[in-house]
């Protein structure tokens, strides 16, 4: 997930130093790619280099100065995500220190109550769009040593982990978004999926 706009500013000076040391960062899958349209499968603990594919997936989250991304961004199918919420944690100090890696995440349930928040994702720059999700969900997953977690969580993260979940189903946040809103951004997603766009970390553009 993209930071929110009115946060995204403080952000980029956070991780300019990450650019400097030597990390992998990987190209981001924008809106087109079938990758982004696949329902992601549970790995087993003895996944390939896990350690290192999370820690890279790190790395580009934090390069393209995001708060969030899913295994299915950086072109694989599988049920891994990466969440910082320490880079907004000025304005939200409750996440001060908070990374958290998603192993085989599923959310269980959904509360009723439901609210609408701005949100932008990775692979869709430049495109932010007012989302409804659950203020409250029920989540079960592993961590990044395979340790299993079942928790309700709320607030912001509960919205950054739906968004990021939803990659996992197939689904983009735009898929939210009311008929009228989507005919207004219909000609933005055909230039996106022509790769027609500027963006500021590196993409692999769907080219038919
Ligand atoms: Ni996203």
């Amino acid at each position: 997930m993209k930071s929110v706009r009115q946060l995204s500013c403080r952000v980029i000076w956070n991780h300019r130093f990450f650019d400097i040391v030597n990390n992998m960062i990987l190209p981001i899958y924008t809106f087109g790619q079938p990758v982004l349209r696949a329902v992601a499968e549970d790995i087993t603990p003895d996944y390939p280099n896990l350690k290192e594919l999370v820690k890279n997936m790190y790395d580009t989250m934090h390069h393209a100065e995001g708060i969030g991304l899913a295994a299915p961004q950086i072109g694989l199918a599988i049920r891994v995500v990466v969440v910082d919420l320490d880079v907004i944690s000025e304005d939200l100090p409750e996440y001060k220190g908070f990374l958290r890696t998603y192993i085989n995440g599923h959310i269980i349930e959904e509360g009723e109550e439901t609210d609408v928040m701005d949100e932008g994702c990775l692979s869709l720059p430049g495109i932010h769009e007012s989302v409804r999700r659950a203020t409250k969900i029920h989540v079960q997953y592993l961590d990044e040593d395979m340790n299993p977690h079942d928790e309700w969580v709320e607030g912001y993260l509960a919205r950054v982990i739906q968004h990021e979940f939803d990659h996992l189903e197939g689904h983009v946040f735009v898929d939210h978004v009311g008929p009228l809103r989507k005919k207004m951004i219909k000609s933005k997603l055909i230039n996106m999926m022509k790769g027609n766009f500027r963006c500021a970390y590196k993409v692999k553009v769907n080219i038919k």
